[in-house]
């Protein structure tokens, strides 16, 4: 690879948000149940091929639904990722979204970030070893064109991909006022979640390429002519979407095997500690 990073071998991980606690298509399936130093992740993790690609599904809530999106184990299933070797996470995620023209069952590849979380992990460093990643890009570029192609490829009549947007996300679990969701709306804000920013921050720091594919289910609840989001909306409109997300993983992970794209991401750490080496503990 260009960067000098290994990536013949490196493995694709997949995070399934609500409506999504398992993965179609993949064969051979071993469950692995790892500890970590954070402790467990959010359930076992299920190792499979797609192809001649070896890919990691987890389910970020588990399989179950048991974690708050602030109880989420977000160190421990990154650290579990990367310790199976995973180099690029596919993140699937239900969201509302922000703007009149993103609408539900439309699907977006997001470009940036605004975090507005107040209680989660900001670091797998800490205890003598100080890192400051770049995070001006949040998403891995040629990951997230990959994925934006192979969606807009697959989407029906009526449905539209969108490329590129902002991500609010928020702390949860309750869903936004009406006054946050004007706010949001006000910053260009396009879709709103509760956990992808967690996930990209922490996984750059374990140098993996992250791209997420949002599914809109809602207009939260700033719309006039919608009602406001609730769990059955999201609910309803994730499954009317399931199994277009699943192919579309299917198709995405052909050409993750195909292209193994390289990422600044995976070298994060580089230009990122200040701990100088002899005092690493
Ligand atoms: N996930 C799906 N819809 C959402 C919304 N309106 N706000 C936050 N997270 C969501």
């Amino acid at each position: 690879s260009p960067n000098g990073i290994d990536l013949s071998r490196a493995r694709l991980g997949i995070l399934g948000g609500s409506g999504l606690y398992a993965m179609e298509g993949l064969e051979d399936i071993q469950e692995l149940t790892i500890e970590t130093p954070y402790g467990a992740p959010s359930d076992a993790l299920r190792l499979g091929r797609i192809g001649d690609l070896e890919v990691v599904f987890l389910a970020r809530h588990g399989r179950h639904h048991s974690h708050t999106p602030t109880e989420v184990p977000y160190q421990a299933n990154l650290w579990a990722l990367r310790s199976l070797g995973v180099r690029w996470i596919l993140s699937l995620s239900a969201v509302g979204s922000l703007q009149e023209q993103v609408r539900p069952l439309d699907m977006l590849v997001p470009d940036q970030f605004i975090d507005r979380t107040q209680q989660r992990p900001l670091t797998l460093f800490g205890e003598g070893l100080v890192a400051h990643v770049a995070f001006a890009e949040p998403f891995c570029p040629a990951l997230s064109r990959l994925l934006g192609d192979v969606a807009e490829s697959l989407m029906p009549e009526g449905r539209k991909l969108h490329r590129g947007g902002t991500y609010l996300c928020m702390e949860g679990p309750a869903f936004s006022t009406r006054a946050e969701s004007e706010l949001y709306r006000s910053w260009d804000c396009q879709v709103i979640g509760m956990t992808n920013h967690t996930e990209a921050r922490l996984a750059r720091e374990a140098e993996i390429a992250y791209a997420t594919l949002a599914m809109v289910t809602d207009y939260d609840c700033w719309h006039q002519e919608h009602a406001s989001v609730t769990v059955e909306m999201v609910i309803a409109n994730l499954q009317a979407n399931a199994s277009l997300a699943q192919q579309i993983v299917r198709l995405a992970a052909q050409r993750v095997e195909a292209q193994r794209p390289s990422s600044s991401a995976h070298q994060a750490l580089r230009h990122a500690l200040m701990t100088p080496k002899e005092h690493v503990p």
